[in-house]
């Protein structure tokens, strides 16, 4: 019998604390395709870039590769099941689009379909919704050959594979990503050369980056031909820029950073222009002639949510004289005098500065531009692990989540219209130039055996989507 004494804790803590979600906050948790999927030649799949990338010396930590992964492609129904163990509402995973349209362009390989029918599927019939991204960094090799992102066709390459998915898919799957953090597709990809396909040209990235979101432009426009009642929106990764210090060098710094990882992007998606300093911070890298007529129109059609990975903060200084300067192209094309300041906060295995309070502003900041529901589609973090007796007790990344959620929480009530949360990630994984070296998992992944351990943090998430919040 139960005390009436004792009411149950859960109650009187949400109660107490306030940190209740809004009913039918979507609690979920994210991976992509080349990230765990494994299965590299089968069935059909041909190469993308980065499986030549991870295939060519010195691109990746200890030589690894996608190869084999997390096996997800064989092991779909147990991975399931661990969601369904977790309570997750919803999966938010990508297409390889090299398994599903070998080389890019042509036909559909139905045996890669069927993998991701049966995923989505197995995910429908334990209550877990499916949120399917379109591009998480994978572009089919032959159409990097024939050019990649910098060139505008691939922009069309990419509204055909849409159109291929939703017909496949769009009856069973509600809502659409098309493009997972274009800033790193394009100027990681084509600038730093830190990521597939390891060009390292800053115009070369500029265009990459139009050429994204025109994309994205082409593939809502062709999901709304053909699905009408999907839920299409566009994830990307923003941080906020501060100056180290006031002087006007640094905010100066930090105007141009800001420029490039966050305006870059938001302007053109949801106003539909370039902000006027960033092409003028640009003009020694492009004149920007890529961009056509019409293509701010496209890019900026309406869309029904917004996607926001938040991981860290950027804290950016002008170069003072005699700094090393970077003389070769980077990822901040015509900023390469800038230098990002470390601040002697607690940072994560990746060295990332954990600032949690970053994600109200980045929520803030994107409410700013729109009033359209927003999701937070990526947020975690890596921390080395150890499996002592069977059990992972992750607390730095359980504290990471419970922090960021809190903050989340408060953006919510600063009435920003949050409506959901994707922890990154499902499982441990490989994290593109880092291989396996880095976790950043709630679900331990022995990539030996294959083995998966849920982590106390994984546990402690099953019980914040339980209770939809968290305790004090
Ligand atoms: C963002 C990317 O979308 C994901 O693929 C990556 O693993 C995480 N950040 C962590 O770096």
């Amino acid at each position: 019998m139960s005390n009436p004494a004792s009411p149950p804790a859960v109650d009187v803590l949400d109660e107490r604390t306030g940190l209740t979600f809004p009913p039918g906050f979507l609690w979920g948790a994210a991976t992509a395709a080349y990230q765990i999927e494994g299965a590299a030649a089968e069935d059909g799949r041909t190469p993308s870039i980065w499986d030549t990338f991870s295939h060519t010396d010195g691109r990746v930590v200890a030589g690894h590769t996608g190869d084999v992964a997390c096996d997800h492609y064989h092991r779909l129904g147990g991975d399931v099941a661990l969601m369904a163990e977790l309570g997750l509402k919803s999966y938010r995973f990508s297409v390889s689009w090299s398994r599903v349209q070998p080389g890019g362009v042509g036909a559909a390989n139905p045996k890669g379909l069927d993998f991701y029918r049966r995923l989505v599927d197995e995910l429908l019939a334990n209550g877990i919704e499916p949120w399917l991204t379109l591009y998480h960094w994978d572009l089919p090799q032959p159409l990097e050959d024939a050019g990649g992102w910098p060139a505008r066709d691939t922009a069309a390459r990419f509204a055909d594979y849409t159109t291929l998915m939703a017909d496949a898919l769009g009856d069973r799957v509600r809502y659409w990503t098309t493009l997972n953090e274009p800033w790193c597709s394009a100027f990681l990809g084509y600038g730093s050369g830190v990521h597939a396909p390891g060009r390292t040209d800053g115009a070369d990235a500029v265009r990459a980056g139009h050429h994204l979101m025109l994309g994205h432009g082409l593939a809502v426009q062709a999901l709304r031909a053909a699905r009408p009642a999907a839920e299409v929106g566009v994830t990307v990764n923003l941080y906020p820029v501060d100056p180290a210090t006031d002087a006007p060098a640094d905010v100066d710094a930090a105007r141009r950073i800001d420029g490039l990882a966050n305006r870059f992007f938001l302007d053109p998606l949801l106003r539909g222009s370039y902000p006027e300093d960033l092409v003028a911070d640009l003009a020694t890298v492009t004149d920007f002639d890529h961009v056509r007529d019409g293509d701010l129109a496209t890019i900026s059609a309406p869309l029904d949510l917004v996607g926001v990975n938040y991981y860290s903060r950027h804290v950016v200084a002008a170069a003072v004289e005699g700094d090393p300067v970077d003389p070769s192209p980077s990822c901040w094309p015509g900023s390469e005098d800038v230098r990002f300041v470390t601040r002697g906060v607690p940072v994560t295995d990746m060295g990332w500065e954990i600032d949690a309070p970053g994600l109200r502003e980045t929520l803030r900041r994107v409410h700013g531009y729109t009033d359209l529901p927003l999701y937070v589609t990526e947020n975690g973090s890596a921390f080395v692990d150890s499996v002592v007796d069977g059990e992972v007790d992750d607390v730095d990344r359980l504290a990471y989540f419970d922090a960021h959620l809190r903050a989340a929480h408060e953006a919510i009530d600063d009435g920003v219209p949050l409506r959901g949360y994707f922890a990154w990630s499902l499982m441990d994984n490989f994290e593109w130039a880092w291989g396996y070296t880095k976790r950043f998992g709630m679900i331990h992944v022995d990539y030996d055996s294959q083995v998966r351990i849920p982590k106390s943090s994984a546990k402690w998430y099953a019980s914040v989507i339980r209770r939809n919040g968290l305790a004090a």
